[in-house]
């Protein structure tokens, strides 16, 4: 994966130096057709436009490129021109942009935004307790409760010290689903390590008198293991038939994400009590983390159970292009790096794979990113037609995506919403409503139906 220095370069040069001469330096057509207006003559699929930039149709005057320009790089050519179609048709489109009071129209339902506070920071995750209150995680490092008139507490005291900078800080939190025996309430968190590293950890306790009590760890590796720089800690949390599956970044070391001897970049499963079940996929191999459920996961911010199936869905954060939906089964390897529909920030290819034996396919991925976050299955009651849909938050993209199932595959896409802020987190609540935890300026609101 070394990059030569042509290999090295950005996206937008190359299609300056060897395409822009005939499709026109915004890509909207020349001699060459426009390749940001949807319609392709030669097929729609990422495959089919790439090999045309390969292979070119030489009789109609589009040279072939295979011989100046590696897989990698008309990889990332095809992400451009996706990037650049998006854009192009982002712009001829209206979005619902939701403000308290105002009826916002979906395709199948109207609702409205209500706000509950906007008194937060960055709201990274949202659990409900029994009695409908909301705990509230703030990623720089405060666990919060909001009661059912709207109070938003104090600060918890006694929660752990986080690494609270870049992507890190107070994370997930969950309640465990027997709450109501035992109490137990679940952080996970960038625990500061030696050298300025730091790596995610996760404990149980409980909330008494607006304190953090009872600490007891649930995972924390060895500090030898931990990493520096701020990026891709996970963690989402969710409980299932008596396990804790959580999710747990590469940390920007991406070649860990494929390492069984390491934690980050994988899916784990435990007891709730931090215990590794015998019968994980690699529970009995010396070299590898026991706790591992699946691997070669890049960054994954959401985390859930499709209500009524033996599924867990997950969505992972990718690089400029290649966000993922994934359905996690045990033992098995998604890929990252070795195969991505995504290429680097700078522009840079990654690799021309998308696809390889013994790596699993995503579900859908969004090329270009829309920066996935978090995501909730709707099983409440109060949007009885979006019952069964899958929803995600999109961070960069700043939007609320619906997502329309049909066994595993997602046959519809629609934006709720677009443009109030980075939507960080999502939850239904116990009564039915949809939560979400919003940033600049840190919100929560809830969506409700109005006809
Ligand atoms: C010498 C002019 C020329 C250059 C340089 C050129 N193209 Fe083309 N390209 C064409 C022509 C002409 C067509 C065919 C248009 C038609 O038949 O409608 C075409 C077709 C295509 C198509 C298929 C569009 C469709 O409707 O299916 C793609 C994709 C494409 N070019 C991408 C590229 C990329 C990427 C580069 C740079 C690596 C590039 N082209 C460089 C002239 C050029």
């Amino acid at each position: 994966m070394l990059a030569t220095a042509v290999n090295a370069q950005d996206v937008r040069r190359v299609y300056q130096e060897y395409c822009a001469s005939c499709h026109g330096a915004k890509l909207d057509g020349g001699l060459g057709g426009n390749l940001v207006d949807d319609t392709w003559k030669f097929g729609a699929d990422d495959a089919s436009i790439a090999r045309v930039i390969r292979e070119g149709v030489v009789d109609n005057g589009m040279p072939g490129f295979g011989a100046v320009l590696n897989d990698a790089q008309v990889r990332s050519l095809v992400v451009y021109i996706r990037e650049m179609g998006t854009q192009a048709a982002m712009q001829q489109r209206d979005f619902n942009r939701p403000t308290p009071a105002m009826v916002a129209r979906s395709e199948v339902h109207a609702f409205e935004l209500e706000v509950i506070t906007d008194q937060l920071e960055v709201p990274w995750s949202i659990a409900f307790l029994p009695d409908g209150r909301m705990l509230v995680t703030e990623r720089e490092g405060r666990l919060r409760v909001i009661d059912n008139d709207r109070l938003v507490s104090a600060p918890v005291k006694g929660t752990p010290e986080v690494w609270a900078r870049g992507q890190g800080g107070l994370l997930a939190v969950a309640v465990h689903p027997d709450y109501a025996e035992n109490g137990w309430v679940y952080l996970a968190y960038s625990d500061p390590g030696p050298g300025g590293s730091a790596m995610t950890a996760i404990v149980r306790g409980r909330i008494r008198d607006e304190k953090w009590v009872d600490e007891e760890d649930v995972f924390r590796i060895p500090t030898g293991l931990y990493k520096r720089g701020g990026v891709h800690f996970g963690c989402r949390l969710v409980f299932h038939d008596g396990y804790l599956f959580f999710t747990h970044g590469e940390r920007g070391a991406q070649d860990d994400a494929l390492d069984l001897a390491r934690p980050n970049g994988k899916v784990h499963r435990l007891h709730d009590d931090g215990r590794v079940p015998a019968d994980n996929p690699f529970a009995d191999r010396d070299d590898a983390f026991r706790s591992i459920w699946s691997y070669g996961n890049r960054n994954p911010q959401g985390l859930a159970w499709r209500p009524g199936t033996d599924e867990l869905w997950e969505t992972e954060h990718g690089p400029r292009g290649g966000d993922e939906l994934n359905l996690i089964r045990a033992g098995r390897n998604y890929g990252w790096p070795v195969i991505t529909y995504g290429m680097n920030y700078n522009g840079t290819p990654i690799t021309g794979e998308t696809a390889k034996e013994g790596m699993e396919q995503p579900v859908l991925h969004w090329t270009p990113s829309i920066a996935v976050g978090d995501m909730a299955f709707y099983d409440g009651d109060k949007f009885p037609k979006w019952k069964g849909n899958l929803f995600v938050t999109a961070l960069a993209a700043q939007e609320v995506r619906r997502l329309v199932l049909d066994g595993d595959r997602v046959t519809h896409q629609e934006i709720l919403f677009k443009g109030i802020g980075r939507v960080r987190s999502i939850a239904v609540g116990p009564d039915g409503f949809i939560y979400l935890g919003l940033e600049q300026p840190g919100r929560i609101v809830r969506l409700v139906p109005a006809e």
